[in-house]
């Protein structure tokens, strides 16, 4: 399992790879988890996704970038996916990767893109979370999180319970509205939870602390155990529906997805779309390997 998991990351982190399957379009089964190419694609799908009383979060794919025109073209798509939002009426946010917008290439660069797209996203009225990334990260996008702000009020982001500091983390970001997760990248022992279940308790308790602060709370999982937990929890607690939502990525447990929205509760779906899909679906692959199902069943059921 292990070595498994960091054979997929190994390969989600391969540049040549990665820019090769810009060309190919979606293939292995990536169209199974990614919405489309472009954002026609993506709108028909949140479309359908909202017409089940869903919600989505957008992500426009890409992460790592080292040059600056793509990151200014990243950028030009993030704001055209926003317009998209809004011309289309969707049920719909934005997530994105600050590695996407140059944080790689120059901070002020990055938070100069970073500030174009909240500015534009706060004129409509729609929401920006910032994607969490991998520790040495964590910093920078903590800073540009704080210097934003200062002027909007739309952004909020992740908490990864495999980290340590993931505590002092929530309690600085208490006033936000915080996807909680367990987190995806590979990082070491002197920083993150290695222990599987010593990750699901901290990010119970991480959970469970942010619905006592009564800010708004995303528990991003697949994990039904979780799941029953919040629901528990939150009746216990007389936590309203509309202080959290359940969110899962798109093309994953459609049918409890279904199952809770009926239920009635708050749901949103992550919808990746776009060419740059290699990365994400490598390390869809390394969480989770029975994922690779996904892979021959498309491959073999043409
Ligand atoms: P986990 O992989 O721990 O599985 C627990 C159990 O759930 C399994 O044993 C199985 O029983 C069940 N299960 C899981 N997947 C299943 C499936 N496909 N079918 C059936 N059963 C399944 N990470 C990050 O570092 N930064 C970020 O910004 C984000 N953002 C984000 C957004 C959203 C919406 C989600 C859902 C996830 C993220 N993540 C993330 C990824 C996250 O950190 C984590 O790596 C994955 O969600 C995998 O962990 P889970 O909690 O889903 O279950």
């Amino acid at each position: 399992m292990g070595l498994t998991r960091d054979f997929f990351i190994y390969l989600s982190q391969n540049k040549a790879l990665n820019s090769g399957a810009k060309r190919w379009g979606l293939k292995m089964g990536a169209q199974s988890v990614v919405a489309g190419t472009n954002i026609k694609e993506m709108v028909e799908s949140v479309k359908a996704l909202n017409a089940h009383g869903i919600s989505a979060t957008i992500d426009n794919l890409g992460e790592f970038v080292f040059q600056k025109e793509e990151a200014l073209e990243a950028k030009e798509q993030i704001l055209a996916v926003i317009k998209a939002i809004h011309e289309n009426n969707l049920d719909a946010h934005i997530s994105l990767k600050p590695t996407q917008l140059g944080l790689d290439i120059e901070y002020t660069f990055c938070v100069d893109n970073l500030r174009e797209i909240v500015a534009l996203a706060h004129e409509y009225n729609i929401f920006i979370n910032f994607d969490m990334e991998d520790y040495g990260h964590l910093k920078p996008s903590f800073d540009i999180i704080d210097e934003l702000s200062v002027d909007y009020d739309n952004i909020g982001t992740v908490i990864q319970a495999y980290f340590y500091e993931s505590e002092e983390n929530i309690k600085r970001y208490k006033d936000y509205r915080l996807r909680i997760v367990k987190g995806a990248y590979k990082e070491p022992e002197n920083l993150a939870y290695q222990d599987k279940r010593e990750i699901d308790q901290n990010y119970i308790r991480l959970i469970e602390y942010h619905l006592l602060n009564g800010k708004f709370t995303s528990i991003a999982t697949h994990d039904h155990q979780v799941i029953n937990h919040v629901k528990a929890f939150a009746k216990k607690h007389q936590i309203p529906k509309d202080k959290y939502e359940f969110q899962m990525l798109y093309g994953f447990r459609k049918d409890l997805q279904l199952e809770l929205a009926k239920e009635g509760f708050n749901f949103c779906t992550y919808v990746p779309f776009g060419k740059d899909w290699y990365g994400y679906f490598m390390r869809r692959l390394a969480e989770r390997p029975q994922n690779l199902n996904l892979v021959f069943k498309q491959v073999f059921n043409k």
